[in-house]
C-alpha cells in the first residue's frame, strides 16, 4: 500500500510503502496519513493488509487473529469517528463473511474489496458534499478555512476544501484565507499546497489574525471540516475551530460544517462525550525538531477542540444541508 507522506508536504512528495499494518497505525499516529475521512479509509485498507498477511487453518483462527489487527488500527487516533467506524465495518464483514461459510482465501478476498468499497464510498461522499455547499458560496465571496479538508485529507474531491474548489470550478470568483493551522501547519503547509494547484487566489494568515479580518467585514463565510459530529451538531474539528466559530458569531459571519455522514456520531448525546486526542508536547514547543520555546518549559497540546452547535450555521453533508434544530436534522439524513 502506497502513502502520500503528508509530513514532508509541501517540500518533498514522498511516498511510503506500507507493507504491515503496525507500520500503517504508526503512520496514521504520526498523520503521514491524516484528516477524518482518509484516515478512515486507511483503516479499511489497514484490516486488509493484516488479514492478507494472517496464516490460518480456519476462517475462525483467522478471525481470532484479525482482533489484534482491528484493536491496534482502531485505536491510532481516538477523535475522528471515520476510523473506528470503517474498522468496525471490516469486522463485521469478517464475521458475516465466517457466518458464510466462506473459506480463509474467500475472506481474505471479501475483505480487500470492502475497504475498495469504503475509499469509493468515501470519495463520492465528498464530491455529493462539494456540490451542495457550493450553493452557499456566493461569486466574490472570500471564505475562511482552517486546517487541511482536501484531497490529502479525504482521499477524495475534499469537504470544507471541496465546496472551495467546486465553487471555483462553477465559475464563482473566490478568494480563500488559509488559517495556518498551529502546531502542525496543515493549513499553511497543505491547503495552500491545493488551492494553489486549484489556481484559486488565496492568502495565507496566521490563526490569530482570523478576528482582524472577519472585524473588517472580510471574510464573508467560514467553512471547516469535522472529525467527529455528536446527535445534537456539535462538532469536533483541528484545534482553533471553536474559537473561530465564536468570532464568527460575533461578526455575524456564517459559519458551515462540511463532513460526511460516516463522521457523525449519533451514540454520542453531545461533543461533551468526544475524546479529544492529546497530541506530544514537543509539537508545541517546537517544530520539526527545532525547538522554538525553552527547555524545560510546560506546554499542552489538545488536537481538537469543540464547537457547541449554536456557533454553527448549517452541516454540509453528502445526503444534503442539514439545518438547525441539528438534532432532528442528524436523524434525519441518518435515515
Ligand atoms: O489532525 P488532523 O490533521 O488529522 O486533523 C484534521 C482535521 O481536523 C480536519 O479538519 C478534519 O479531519 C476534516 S478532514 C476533511
Amino acid at each position: 500500500m502506497k502513502l502520500l507522506d503528508q509530513t514532508r508536504l509541501p517540500g518533498e512528495e514522498v511516498y511510503l510503502e506500507i507493507a504491515d499494518y503496525r507500520e500503517l497505525a504508526k503512520s496514521i499516529k504520526q498523520m503521514n496519513v491524516r484528516g477524518a475521512p482518509a484516515i478512515g479509509v486507511a483503516g479499511g485498507y489497514g484490516v486488509a493488509l493484516g488479514t492478507l498477511k494472517i496464516e490460518a487453518a480456519s476462517s475462525k483462527e483467522l478471525l481470532r487473529k484479525l482482533q489484534v489487527v482491528i484493536k491496534t488500527l482502531k485505536n491510532a487516533r481516538p477523535t475522528a469517528r471515520n476510523l473506528p467506524r470503517a474498522v468496525e465495518r471490516m469486522e463485521r464483514v469478517a464475521h458475516e463473511a465466517v457466518t458464510a461459510e466462506k473459506n480463509v482465501d474467500e475472506i481474505k478476498e471479501t475483505l480487500v474489496e470492502e475497504a475498495k468499497k469504503i475509499h469509493t464510498e468515501e470519495a463520492e461522499a465528498t464530491y455529493n458534499i462539494s456540490e451542495f455547499g457550493a450553493d452557499l458560496i456566493l461569486s466574490g465571496a472570500t471564505v475562511l478555512t482552517h486546517c487541511n479538508t482536501g484531497p490529502l485529507a479525504t482521499t477524495g474531491y475534499g469537504t470544507a476544501l471541496g465546496v472551495i474548489m467546486r465553487a471555483h470550478e462553477q465559475g464563482k470568483e473566490i478568494t480563500v484565507l488559509v488559517d495556518e493551522t498551529r502546531p502542525l501547519l496543515q493549513g499553511a503547509r497543505l491547503t495552500t499546497w491545493e488551492v494553489q494547484k486549484a489556481g484559486i487566489p488565496m492568502t495565507l494568515i496566521t490563526d490569530s489574525m482570523a478576528g482582524y479580518f472577519m472585524g473588517r467585514g472580510e471574510v464573508d463565510c467560514v467553512i471547516v471540516g469535522a472529525d467527529r459530529i455528536a446527535a445534537n451538531g456539535d462538532t469536533a474539528n483541528k484545534i482553533g475551530t471553536y474559537t473561530l466559530a465564536v468570532l464568527a458569531k460575533e461578526n455575524k459571519v456564517p459559519f458551515y460544517v462540511a463532513a460526511p455522514t460516516t463522521t457523525i456520531d449519533p451514540s454520542l448525546a453531545s461533543g461533551e462525550e468526544i475524546p479529544i486526542e492529546e497530541r506530544s508536547h514537543d509539537e508545541v514547543t517546537g517544530f520539526r525538531g527545532v525547538r522554538t520555546a525553552p527547555g524545560n518549559c510546560e506546554a499542552a497540546n489538545p488536537a481538537f477542540d469543540v464547537t457547541p452547535h449554536r456557533y454553527i450555521t448549517a452541516i454540509i453533508t453528502e445526503r444534503g444541508i442539514i439545518q438547525r434544530p441539528f438534532q432532528r436534522g442528524i436523524a434525519r439524513v441518518l435515515g
